[in-house]
């Protein structure tokens, strides 16, 4: 057998916080009824080739491609670099933290492979301390611009500098040989620009948005770079897949994840706080909080009536935001839906040593594991939100390893789709950033978008007279 994931729901229910609070055997069964005509559904659209993100993990094509890849690079590659942004670049942030040891980039002997960077803004400061490091190291770093339209100014701009960094001190073929593109097969600027500098190629599969991408080459070819199996990745997502499309709603974890997030939304729980106890699963919560938001809030259902819907994601870290943020979390508005990430079993452990002969005090705590402590403290925080009746969902880890991160990532993508039937919208689109890409465009001076630039200027222009 091997390890997998599970969902645990019995602290989100009613037998434990109340009717008020938890969700009721009856309103689950309705769920569970509503519900299970919706996953028929989707079951239907995935036949229908409408869902290509479901079949990722069945490709037989990308990952031989990005392991070819990635085998020829690798050798001769010391750092790579992701320029990307949004799901170009959370599932590469996500798969390193979670698969890979804290110290990766530092240690020489803990690294499979090259130093891994991934820039997601355009921060100059962050981006020219960068370029100071690594300014004469370019002949032994991999460039991989992701971007499936290419046009996306954060990583159009990141592109444009390193490609004149590159063309000035290596020429042409040190660009082509520096630098490979992940983008649409077909269309968009980046493969225009990609073919005419003959730059190695990987693709962003057709209608697979980016949030939902990671399982292609956007995702996959860092994590091979870096030595993370990615077929045990694959492998995790393919175990998930055979339990999500099951339409006996109790044994579907992404059917009851999406209908109780569904139901507490609805009755006033319009948050939802992924709290990981696992430092290597932080940045899981991150690209949750993409995938959430991006697909769930939207403001048209899907007859078009405005239903403004959506709930929001929040990222909180165990035990770190205890000290932060559980305050509020208890004693603030009973408005939240709480999903705490536990591993059960964590690659190594470390037992704390003995209390000083001066703080006795501290005994109790020597001679325990830190994991156990970890997990110890999980309960508690669980223990004192209950306690003031909110509800709580715990995905468990048997371990972290690619094959339960595989698993992980495509329950939270279907949820994510189950969810989107449920409030009756399109999860796969995200119209709402396209107007402030286009209000980049119109700021940053495109022809095209002069008259929106006129209508930007007077709303965004500081006005002098309300500086405090
Ligand atoms: O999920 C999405 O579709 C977005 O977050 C995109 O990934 C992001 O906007 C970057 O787009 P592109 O890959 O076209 O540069």
């Amino acid at each position: 057998m091997q390890q997998q994931i599970k969902l645990y729901y019995k602290n989100a229910t009613a037998e434990v916080i109340g009717a008020e609070h938890g969700v009721t055997k009856d309103q689950l069964k309705g769920l569970a009824e509503k519900t299970t005509l919706l996953i028929r559904r989707i079951n239907e659209e995935r036949k229908a080739g409408k869902t290509p993100y479901r079949d990722l993990p069945f490709n037989t094509q990308i990952a031989p491609r990005v392991k070819e890849l990635a085998g020829e690079l690798k050798d001769s590659c010391e750092n790579l670099v992701v320029l990307g942004i949004g799901g170009s670049a959370l599932g590469n942030i996500a798969l390193q933290t979670a698969l890979n040891p804290y110290t990766y980039n530092l240690d020489d002997n803990k690294r499979a492979g090259p130093r891994l960077f991934v820039f997601d803004n355009v921060d100059p400061s962050q981006l020219g301390s960068f370029l100071d490091w690594v300014g004469d190291k370019l002949d032994r770093t991999i460039f991989n611009v992701i971007s499936k339209s290419g046009r996306t100014a954060e990583t159009a701009s990141q592109f444009m500098i390193i490609r004149q960094i590159i063309l000035e001190k290596l020429g042409p073929d040190g660009l082509k040989n520096q630098m490979v593109a992940t983008t649409d097969a077909e269309k968009g600027t980046l493969r225009k620009i990609a073919e005419e500098a003959g730059l190695r190629c990987l693709e962003v599969p057709d209608g697979v948005g980016g949030r939902f991408s990671v399982l292609s080459a956007v995702g996959l070819f860092s994590a091979a770079m870096c030595g993370i199996d990615i077929d045990s990745l694959l492998a995790g997502a393919r175990d998930m897949d055979s339990r999500v499309g099951s339409e006996d709603f109790y044994k579907n974890p992404a059917a009851i994840n999406a209908a109780i997030n569904y139901h507490f939304y609805n009755v006033g729980k319009k948050l939802s706080v992924m709290m990981p106890y696992s430092y290597a699963l932080k940045d899981m919560a991150d690209w949750y909080r993409q995938l959430w938001a991006e697909s769930l809030g939207k403001a048209k259902d899907l007859a078009g009536s405005e239903v403004y819907i959506g709930p929001t994601p929040v990222k909180a870290l165990g035990t770190t935001d205890q000290h932060s943020q559980v305050q509020l979390y208890r004693e603030g508005p009973n408005d939240k839906l709480f999903t705490f990430l536990q591993v059960n079993d964590f690659d190594r452990d470390l037992a704390i040593g003995p209390a000083p002969d001066c703080a006795p005090e501290l005994s109790f705590l020597a001679g325990a594991d830190l994991g156990t402590l970890l997990n110890s403290e999980k309960r508690a925080t669980e223990y004192a939100l209950l306690a003031d009746k909110r509800p709580c969902l715990t995905i468990l880890f048997d371990k972290v390893n690619a094959y339960t991160v595989g698993q992980f990532i495509y329950l939270f993508e279907v949820t994510t789709s189950i969810a989107g039937a449920l409030f009756d919208i399109n999860p796969y689109d995200q119209p709402a950033v396209e107007l402030g890409k286009e209000a980049t465009f119109a700021l940053m001076g495109r022809a095209d978008f002069a008259d929106l630039a006129k209508q930007i200027e007077p709303l965004t222009e500081i006005d002098g007279a309300y500086l405090a």
